[in-house]
């Protein structure tokens, strides 16, 4: 039986409305995709299906052009199909695209990271920022030859059901069993767990900044990293940064920098192959014979183009003129720590409720035609995406230099949910 999600939306022109009545029928529907799901972002607040983009700016398939600020999710920190890394991706692709055993971009796409993240030993290639953590909470499983990881209450970190962040449905709730969910920023609670249990635990996996959906982002205090620090000192735990959502934006060596605090393993993805699929998984010389001994692959592992963007997005991100520009905007490099600001919600800004989960803030996007961003939209912008999008040097810059009309719509706001 077919289910449809919502009625049609005036945002959707009559291609999209005729796609979506077509998903309802080949896809699940429900919230398979999460924020991306029709159920969260879908019909009524985003356009449905986009067709093309190029820098920040997306086309649906009705033609209907628009600014976008969910930047797909985090990978594009350059925007969209940025030409230096495209042509790289381009030049490997006519030459190869899977390989039956290593190509060589998978070794200089490593040593280029190792040259970067300079206190890591050793690295491997995957697809996913997932695939790539679960891997870390793996390798200090071995190396430690404990079963538990603590995780940070509420935290994002991937599709893997051990990892979920929240209960999972269904038969599968003892999955979950070996990771203990403790709340972020309070370093007694963190102290104290690792006081009775603190023997079982081979990892502690963090995000950089705690982000949750609706809730201000929060940096770690002080006296949480220390009591980090003081835990895994005591008793041996290892540190797994989740850098997937947050690296390249907070500081061009990774966020551990920003923090002040040194991981075992760094999880990267999204940005490191600005919208190609690549993601690695980094580790201390120490770990190298734990990694070793974890089998670890898949059937497109060795695609050798997303290896050729990693290398070109690199190159390019470093030597942005306007980096500091894009790094001012909701972060900024030069703070010794992270500043994050309350969005500020611009007066022309509509809250709509698409379904009874979360709430969505959707620019009106009725109008072929919206005023230039305020900098108060700017702001509400910067602070929502402060570390995906307005991150996004092609598309703040766009924004910052476009005229007083637009003849754009803009959508993505529902990145709130996402950070
Ligand atoms: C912090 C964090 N970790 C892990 C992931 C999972 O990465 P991917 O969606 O590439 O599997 C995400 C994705 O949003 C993330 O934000």
């Amino acid at each position: 039986m077919t289910i449809p999600y919502r009625d049609p939306s005036p945002i959707d022109g009559p291609v999209g409305a005729d796609l979506w009545e077509r998903a309802d029928r080949a896809l699940p529907g429900g919230g398979v995709y999460f924020t991306r799901s029709a159920d969260m972002s879908g019909r009524g607040v985003l356009p449905g299906f986009i067709a093309a983009n190029d820098g920040c700016r997306v086309t649906d398939v009705d033609g209907r052009e628009y600014i976008d600020f969910l930047g797909a999710n985090g990978p594009n920190i350059l925007g969209y199909r940025h030409p230096e890394v495209e042509a790289a991706a381009d030049d490997m692709r006519s030459r190869i695209t899977t390989a039956s055993l290593f190509p060589p971009s998978l070794v200089e796409v490593v040593e280029r990271l190792l040259q970067t993240w300079s206190t890591m030993g050793w690295g491997l290639v995957a697809k996913s920022g997932s695939e790539v953590v679960t891997l870390g909470g793996r390798v200090a499983r071995q190396h430690t030859q404990r079963p538990s990881l603590v995780a940070f209450e509420h935290s994002y970190h991937g599709n893997d059901p051990e990892l979920a962040s929240g209960p999972p449905t269904g038969p599968l709730t003892t999955l979950t069993d070996d990771v203990i969910r403790l709340p972020w920023n309070d370093p007694q609670r963190l102290i104290d767990y690792f006081e009775i249990h603190g023997a079982d635990i081979a990892g502690i996996i963090l995000n950089p900044l705690d982000q949750r959906p609706l809730v201000q982002t929060t940096e770690p205090t002080a006296e949480f990293l220390a009591a980090i620090e003081q835990v895994r000192e005591r008793w041996g735990a290892l540190v797994v940064l989740d850098d997937v959502r947050h690296g390249f934006r907070l500081h061009p060596s990774g966020s551990h920098r920003q923090l002040g605090i040194e991981p075992d393993l760094i999880a990267l993805g999204k940005a490191l192959g600005n919208g190609h699929s690549i993601s690695a998984l980094l580790g201390t010389e120490e770990l190298r014979t734990a990694a070793r001994k974890i089998m670890f692959t898949s059937t497109y592992m060795f695609v050798a183009p997303p290896m050729a963007a990693a290398a070109a997005m690199a190159l390019v991100l470093p030597n942005l003129p306007r980096r500091p520009r894009l790094c001012r905007v909701g972060v900024t490099n030069e703070s010794p720590r992270i500043l994050s600001a309350r969005p500020v919600v611009p007066p022309d800004t509509e809250v709509r409720t698409a379904m009874p989960r979360p709430t969505i803030a959707a620019v009106k996007t009725t109008q072929s035609t919206v005023t230039a961003p305020s900098s108060s939209r700017l702001k509400f912008c910067a602070n929502l995406n402060s570390f995906i999008c307005s991150s996004n040097f092609r598309l703040l810059s766009s924004i910052l230099l476009t005229g007083p009309s637009l003849p754009t719509r803009l959508f993505g706001l529902p990145l709130w949910m996402t950070l």
